[in-house]
C-alpha cells in the first residue's frame, strides 16, 4: 500500500460510517490505523469507544510468552490502550524471530511446536489485563476450534472465527457448527479478493463478474459488490470489504436500505463453488 492511503482511506471510512476496522501487524499499516482514528476521536466525530478494531497475532508469535508483549507492540504502533478483539490469526506456528516467514536454505518454511491451547491461554490473559476487549481466531477449521472449546479450564471462548466467506465460498457446514457455538464468522475476501497472483487462486472466476449477483444487482440498483456484501450480512456473517477507493469505500457502505428475498438468498447460495481464492497454501 502506497505510503498514507491507508490513513486517508480509514479516515473517509469512519466519516462514512464504518466502525469495524480490521488490522493486523503483518498489514504493516497499523501506524496509519491508529493515526485515522487518534485523528477523528481529536475532531470530535468519534469517540473511541464507538471503534471496533481487531488486531492479530502472527504465526512467528504463538509461543505463549510472547502473547502479551505481542500484542503490546501493536497497541504502541496503534498508541491505543486496548484492541476491542484480538485473534489468532493462523491455527499453525512458524519458528519465532524477525522474518515474518522464515524460511530454510531450501526455501521451505520453518515451522515451529506450540500448543494452540496454551496460545490460547496466553490470550485469555490479554483479555484478563484489558488489552483485549474480546479474544477471537482466523483460518480455523472446526477440529481446531473444538480443541479450544474442550480444553479442560477453558475461561474465555472464542468469539469469532474469521475465514474466507463470499458467494463461492459459502461455508455452510463451518458456518452452522460457529451458529450452534455462538461464535460469529467474520468473512474475508467477501468480494472475491484482489486477485493478486502472488497470493490469490485465480483459477476461481472473479466473483464480482458473476451473472446473478449482477442480475439480482440490476433489480435493485444496487453493484453484484453490493449484492455479495449484503448476501452475507443477511446470513448472519460478518463482512469486512477492503478497498483504498474512496467511491468503492462509500458504495460498500450502501447496503443496509435494501433487502433480497429468500429466493435470491438461494439463488446466491447456489452460487457456491467450495474453492477457496485465499489457498494459504503454507
Ligand atoms: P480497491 O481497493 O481499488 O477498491 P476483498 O474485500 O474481497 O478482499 O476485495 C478487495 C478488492 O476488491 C480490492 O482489489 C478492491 O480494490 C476491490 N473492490 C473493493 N470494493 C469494490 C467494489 N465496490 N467494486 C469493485 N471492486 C471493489
Amino acid at each position: 500500500t502506497p505510503k498514507g492511503s491507508c490513513l486517508e482511506s480509514v479516515k473517509i471510512a469512519i466519516d462514512t460510517g464504518y466502525r469495524h476496522i480490521d488490522g493486523a501487524f503483518v498489514y504493516y499499516n497499523e501506524h496509519e490505523v491508529g493515526q485515522a482514528i487518534r485523528e477523528k476521536i481529536a475532531e470530535g466525530r468519534i469517540k473511541r469507544e464507538d471503534i471496533f478494531y481487531c488486531g492479530k497475532l502472527w504465526n512467528t508469535c504463538h509461543p505463549p510468552e510472547l502473547v502479551r508483549p505481542t500484542l503490546e507492540k501493536t497497541l504502541k504502533i496503534l498508541q491505543l490502550d486496548y484492541v476491542d478483539l484480538y485473534i489468532i490469526e493462523l491455527p499453525m506456528a512458524f519458528k519465532p524471530g524477525d522474518a515474518i516467514y522464515p524460511k530454510d536454505e531450501n526455501g521451505k518454511f520453518i515451522y515451529h511446536e506450540t500448543d494452540l491451547c496454551a496460545t490460547w491461554e496466553a490470550m485469555e490473559a490479554c483479555k484478563d489485563a484489558g488489552l483485549a476487549k474480546s479474544i477471537g481466531v482466523s483460518n480455523f477449521n472446526r477440529r481446531q476450534l473444538e480443541m479450544i472449546l474442550n480444553k479442560p479450564g477453558l475461561k474465555y471462548k472464542p468469539v469469532s472465527n474469521q475465514v474466507e466467506c463470499h458467494p463461492y465460498f459459502t461455508q455452510p457446514k463451518l458456518l452452522e457448527f460457529c451458529r450452534q457455538h455462538d461464535i460469529v464468522i467474520v468473512g474475508y475476501s467477501p468480494l472475491g479478493t484482489s486477485r493478486d497472483e502472488t497470493w490469490v487462486n485465480v483459477s476461481s472466476p472473479p466473483l464480482l463478474k458473476d451473472p446473478v449477483l449482477n442480475a439480482i444487482g440490476k433489480k435493485y440498483n444496487k453493484t453484484a459488490a453490493q449484492v455479495a456484501l449484503r448476501f452475507s450480512i443477511q446470513r448472519g456473517v460478518v463482512v469486512i470489504p477492503k478497498s483504498f477507493n474512496p467511491q468503492r469505500i462509500r458504495e460498500n457502505f450502501q447496503i443496509f436500505d435494501f433487502s433480497l428475498t429468500e429466493k435470491e438468498m438461494k439463488e446466491i447460495e447456489a452460487l457456491n463453488k467450495n474453492v477457496r481464492y485465499v489457498e494459504l497454501l503454507m
